[in-house]
């Protein structure tokens, strides 16, 4: 998927977190975005998934504005296209580590339980189904998320620093497992992070500040 951002701006009252943000990221691609602590990388990510609203400037995926769509329209695009790797992981407590990557499936209406065994092999957690979250860790924690965010397959995968709590040799093979996963089926991805090995990865690495985002 295409995604265009034009002239974004986000504003708490008066305090400005950034504006003049506009960037590109094409079908495929995969572009790093870092910046410094509260600089509103998360903020980006969140308003590239319409997850938060904005104050000036547009999102468009694909054509598709979604600044217009009403809030269920929003949702309803999102699930489909859109897999998100929060900072916080968002794993559900009460869900095994099966229900929780199954969720954006059920979501769906599309349960496919081979779909989510395939995932859990590829992030390295066959076997580990039945677990409850409390009892990984929590590398293994950002794997459930990441296999969570890459099950219905989608166009374009936001993730947010999603090595943050690994060290590095996990990290690096979960990196692997992001690439692997959005490259076998051309999915964008746009990374937040605060690693060089991580950015070092990417396509392109754009530079957040309060007054833009640049190379
Ligand atoms: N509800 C809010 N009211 C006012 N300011 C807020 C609110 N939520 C976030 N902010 C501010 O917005 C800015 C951007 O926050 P954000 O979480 O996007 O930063 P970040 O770049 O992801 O930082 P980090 O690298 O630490 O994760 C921060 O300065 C934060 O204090
Ligand atoms: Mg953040």
């Amino acid at each position: 998927m295409t995604l265009r951002i034009s002239e974004l701006a986000k504003r708490y009252g008066d305090a400005t977190v950034f504006e003049q943000v506009s960037l590109e990221v094409a079908p495929g691609e995969f572009v790093a975005v870092v910046g410094e602590s509260g600089v509103g990388k998360s903020t980006l990510l969140n308003c590239m998934a319409g997850l938060d609203s904005w104050d000036a400037g547009t999102v468009v995926h694909d054509g598709i504005d979604i600044g217009a769509l009403d809030a269920e329209a929003r949702a309803l695009w999102r699930r489909k296209h859109v897999g998100f790797v929060f900072q916080a992981f968002h794993v559900l407590p009460h869900l095994d580590v099966a229900q929780n990557v199954a969720l954006p499936l059920m979501l769906l209406k599309q349960p496919d339980p081979a779909r989510v065994a395939h995932m859990l092999d590829a992030v390295g957690l066959g076997g580990l189904g039945e677990r409850l979250p409390q009892q990984l860790s929590g590398g293994q924690l950002q794997r459930v998320a990441i296999a969570r965010a890459l099950v219905h397959r989608p166009a374009l995968l936001l993730a947010d620093e999603p090595t943050g709590n690994l060290d590095p040799t996990t990290a690096a093979k979960v990196m692997d497992v992001l690439l692997a996963q959005t490259r076998e089926h051309g999915a964008s991805l746009v990374l937040v992070t605060h690693s060089e090995a991580a950015a070092a990865r990417a396509d392109r690495v754009l530079h957040l500040s309060a007054s833009g985002i640049r190379p």
